[in-house]
């Protein structure tokens, strides 16, 4: 069992946790991630490593209810809960090195799993900027600890509560365009946004590099449903990612993939609301 040391909401529907597994915060690294289970009827969920402290043996995650098993955890698991299974980290690491000027872009929730890759692309002596957006600002979180590992930041949201307004893909158009020297990309958010990065990157001949949130199942590359396509190739992003090259990656693919499963996870979480005496979703 798994303690959960520490709870907070960081946005509506945002949590963050800190979880006791020492094995695991001893080992992580920046872009590697669990897969927990909450009970013996849980479903496997996979969740970023967004930090570790391997004194304390905790490993933080932020989370962001969209269904049955992440509003339940938002629900029903507190601060001295423990959670059933929580195996990691499983992924490759990030690759960090110093590259010079690179270039961080979150969107959403993303913003948690590419927040640690800039604090060790930091710490591994790069200027880095970062891009961060949101829909509007009562969704803003980690504004602070993102500024804290970036030279420069930029915030963007939808409807311009705060920031700039627009989508991340514009600042990132803006500093490619200007001709500053950009060593390497990194973005994480919806596919949709990773996909336009990605087109827009590759107009300046900019690498760049994205972490694949494709459905899994059992994290180990046995069970084939985080299947990806890359550069023609298949992969599964929980062995072989999920990091990938954003210019070979299929998103088209992948994002009918993540709508297999939208009638069953609607029904799933229909009985969880049911259950939990809240109605339905729907
Ligand atoms: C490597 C990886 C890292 C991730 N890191 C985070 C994170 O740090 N924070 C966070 O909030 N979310 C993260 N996710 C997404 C998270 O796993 C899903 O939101 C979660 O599994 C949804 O479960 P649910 O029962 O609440 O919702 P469901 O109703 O089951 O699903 C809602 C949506 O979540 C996606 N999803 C559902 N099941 C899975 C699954 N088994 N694997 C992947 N996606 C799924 C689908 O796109 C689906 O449409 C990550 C996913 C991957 C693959
Ligand atoms: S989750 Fe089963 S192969 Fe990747």
């Amino acid at each position: 069992m798994y303690k959960i040391l520490s709870k907070r909401t960081l946005a509506p529907k945002i949590r963050e946790y800190v979880v006791e597994a020492p094995e695991v915060a001893r080992v992580a690294k920046a872009g590697q991630f669990i897969v927990l289970r909450l009970h013996e009827r849980g479903e496997r969920i996979p969740l970023t490593i967004v930090g570790c402290d391997p004194a304390t043996g905790g490993v933080t995650l932020v989370v962001q209810e969209v269904g049955k098993s992440t509003q339940e955890m938002g629900d029903r698991f507190h601060e001295g809960d423990s959670i059933l299974d929580f195996a990691g980290p499983l992924g490759e690491p990030s690759e960090i090195e110093n590259l010079g000027t690179v270039l961080c872009v979150g969107g959403g929730v993303g913003i948690a799993p590419i927040y640690p890759i800039a604090r060790a692309l930091k710490e591994a002596g790069n200027t880095v900027i970062g891009i961060i957006g949101y829909r509007s600002r009562d969704l803003m979180f980690y504004h602070a600890e993102f500024d804290a590992v970036c030279d420069e930041l930029h915030v963007m949201t939808n409807d311009g509560s705060f920031g700039g307004k627009g989508f991340v893909s514009d600042p990132l158009r803006e500093i490619l365009a200007s001709g500053r020297e950009v060593a390497r990309v990194w973005t994480i958010g919806p596919a949709i946004m990773m996909k336009v990065c990605s087109e827009i990157t590759r107009e300046f001949g900019v690498p760049t590099i994205v972490s694949l949130n494709s459905v899994m199942i059992d994290g180990t590359g046995m069970c084939g449903g985080c299947r990806v396509d890359v550069d023609g190739v298949a992969k599964f992003a929980c062995v072989d990612g999920p990091e990938f090259d954003g210019h070979q990656v299929d998103f088209d693919l992948l994002m009918s993939r993540q709508g297999y499963f939208a009638h069953e996870e609607a029904c799933s979480l229909d009985r969880y609301l049911a259950e939990a005496g809240e109605g339905a979703s729907t």
